[in-house]
Order: structure tokens, then sequence, then C-alpha cells
């Protein structure tokens, strides 16, 4: 087991910079998820990790070591990819087997760890299959099993779960959990689902282009965004953004009216001194976060355009001055077939940003 240190990590192809400093401190044992949208540089910061990519500037140490020009066999990771990259012409055996083969470790000693892990896995039946002869979820167990029998001081994981269905997903999701729970040992698991990182990870990474947006516990970036984007990426289905402005300041409280609704003002605390009367500005609200007419701090009448009923739950596709709002309420049936709705809104569970998706506090 290690902890884990990069020290303003950049990362350049020619004079294209991908990664611009990222700085991040993983604890001995930690779950950290690397979350953010196809092409930010997940895969590229992690691959840097492993030793699979040059890092072109900052210093990387893994259990306190300096590990830049350590080869990647020697940093003490394992890496599960998206593809499984089994040897087919294997049996998952020697699949799991093979690494430690290779190294020249004691033939008992892998027969022990092999077994164990195929334990632990619930696999020893299928020992003696090939992999062609595995369901999709199977073949990423070996996968994640190839790693486990190594005994890395740090294992990585690139969207490990991105090719099983979504039924297998959340399964394989509940195992890789409880895995991390036995083993003990540190984790960094890259993926672009929001849920897998909330559910999975004791820490969350948010990147966008290259940069750290964000880094915090799942439940700390859903009540405490840093900004509009780490707002508007966790959290399922997405916070609303409507338009809005300050329409008046006084003594550290701002009214904010909706832009397509001005009869709907909020009057909450604001210390930032940037806003001032007349400024623009989005106001955020989590769909879940609506209540019922009358109970919050301004009332809001929305055009209903599509209602989706879970039987838990349903949303309300909403229509308000051209933009589609969420909203989400405990089973209501019968709505979709009423015209307008009217539910409430409550300064305290709503946020502030700026034009540049800065929060407001
Ligand atoms: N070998 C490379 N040469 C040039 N650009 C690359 C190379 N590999 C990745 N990139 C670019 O780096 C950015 C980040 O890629 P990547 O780390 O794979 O993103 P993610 O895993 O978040 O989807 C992308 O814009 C991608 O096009
Ligand atoms: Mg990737």
């Amino acid at each position: 087991m290690a902890e884990l240190s990069l020290s303003n990590i950049v990362k350049r192809y020619g004079a294209f910079e991908i990664i611009h400093g990222a700085n991040l401190e993983v604890k001995d044992g930690e779950f950290v998820v690397f979350v953010g949208p196809s092409g930010c540089g997940k895969s590229t910061l992690l691959r840097m990790i492993a030793g699979l990519e040059d890092i072109t500037g900052g210093e990387l140490t893994i259990g306190g070591r300096l590990v830049n020009d350590v080869e990647p066999a020697d940093r003490g990771i394992a890496m599960v990819f998206q593809s499984y990259a089994l040897y087919p012409h294997l049996t998952v055996e020697e699949n799991l087997s093979f690494g430690l083969r290779m190294n020249g470790n004691p033939k008992a000693d892998t027969e022990r760890r092999v077994r164990h892990v195929a334990e632990i896995l619930q696999i020893t039946e299928l020992m003696k299959r090939r992999p062609k002869q595995l369901s999709g979820g199977q073949r990423q167990r070996v996968a994640i099993g190839r790693a486990i029998v190594r005994e890395p001081q740090v294992f990585l994981f690139d969207e490990p779960l991105s090719n099983l269905d979504a039924e297998l997903r959340v399964q394989m999701r509940v195992e890789i959990s409880r895995l991390h729970k036995q083993l003990g040992t540190t984790m960094i698991y890259v993926t672009h689902d929001q849920t897998e990182a909330m559910t999975l990870a004791d820490k969350i990474v948010v990147l966008r282009a290259g940069n750290i947006e964000q880094i915090g516990a799942p439940l700390d970036l859903y009540d405490d965004p840093a900004n509009q984007f780490v707002a508007g990426f966790v959290g399922s289905p997405k916070m609303n953004f409507l338009k809005a402005e300050v329409a008046e300041l006084q003594a550290g409280k701002a009214t904010v009216v909706l832009s397509d609704d001005r009869a709907v003002r909020l009057t909450m605390p604001v210390s930032d001194p940037v806003v001032t009367s007349g400024t623009p500005i989005t106001l955020g609200i989590r769909p879940e976060h609506f209540s019922e007419a009358g109970q919050g701090d301004a009332d809001l009448t929305v055009a209903v355009d599509v209602a989706e009923h879970l039987g838990n739950t349903s949303y309300i596709y909403a229509n308000l001055g051209g933009e589609q709002l969420i909203i989400e309420r405990p089973e209501s049936r019968s709505l979709g077939k009423t015209e307008t709705l009217t539910v409430s809104l409550s300064a305290g569970r709503t946020f502030l940003f700026d034009a540049a998706g800065k929060r407001l506090r």
C-alpha cells in the first residue's frame, strides 16, 4: 500500500499542453476517482502515474519515492483497462498466473495467489475456460484478478466497466467497492460517469480540459460545488441553470430575480464583491430541490412539456422562456394531463454563478 503525490504535473505533446499543472495528494488506502467529460485528460493523467506516458513537468511520488523516471514495472502499480487485454489462447488460470510466471515467481506462491484471487472474485469454477468462453463481466473479473495477483501498492483503473451493459455495470461497481474494502489498497479509478464517481470514491477529482476543477468527497461536491461546471457535472438529472439578475443589493444580501419570470424573487446573503445591482447571473437549482407550491421562498409556474413517471418519482420537463427545466417530484402520476405546474424555490437550495461560471457566495 502507498500514498501518491502529484506536484504541478504537466503533459505536453509538442507545443500542445494537455495537462496544465495538476496537484493532488492521494492517501494510503484511499479510493480516488478522476471524472470529467471525454477528452479532458483523465487517461493521460492516469497513464503518467502508471509510467506509460512521460511526465513533461512536475513531480510524481509513490510511497514517498520520486518515480518520474522509474519504469512502469518498478512502480508497484497494476492497471486494469477498458479493453480487458486477456491472452485469448490462455485459460483463465494461465491468464492470472502469466505475469508471476514470467517474473520467475516461485511456483507454489503463484498457485497460492491465483487460488486466493479466484476465491475473492468467485471465478474458481471458470479456471479452465478461455476468454472467449466467458461473458463480458467474467472477462472483466479476470482482468481485475490479473492485477490483484501482482499484489500492487496501487491499482489504476481506466474506465473498466464501459464495455458492460447497464445491469452488469452496477453489479461490478459494487464488487469493486467490496474489493477495495477487502484489500484496503490505494485505488485510482477513471470514469466519465458521475454516478460511478459518486458511488465508488472516497475522493473525487473533477477534470475539465486538463485542469482540476475541484477535489472533494462525493457529497461535498454535490452540496458545495466550486463552480458551475462541477455543479452541472455532479448530480443526476443535472442541475438547472436559469437566467437571473441581481435586482437589489443591501447589507450583504442580494435579491435575485429570474429573467424569464421577474415575479420570482429570492433574497440571499452574498459576500462576493463582484456582484452589483443589475448584474446578469445564473441561478442553479437541482431538479430534486423544488418543493410544493407555497412551501419555499418563491413560487414558479411553468408549462409542462413532458412528464416521465418512474413509479417512485416523476421527472417533469418544463419550459421557461425557451429554456428546458427539469423538476423532480415525488410520484405524481396525474401530472402531464395538466398544462402548468407550480413549484417553489428556496434561497437556501439554490446556487449563484457569475457569467464566467464562478460560484458567488
Ligand atoms: N498521443 C497523443 N498526442 C496528442 N494528443 C493526445 C495524445 N493522446 C491524447 N491526446 C489528447 O489529449 C487530450 C486528453 O486525452 P485523454 O487523456 O485520452 O482524455 P480522457 O481520457 O479524459 O477522455 C485529448 O484532447 C486528446 O486528443
Ligand atoms: Mg480516457
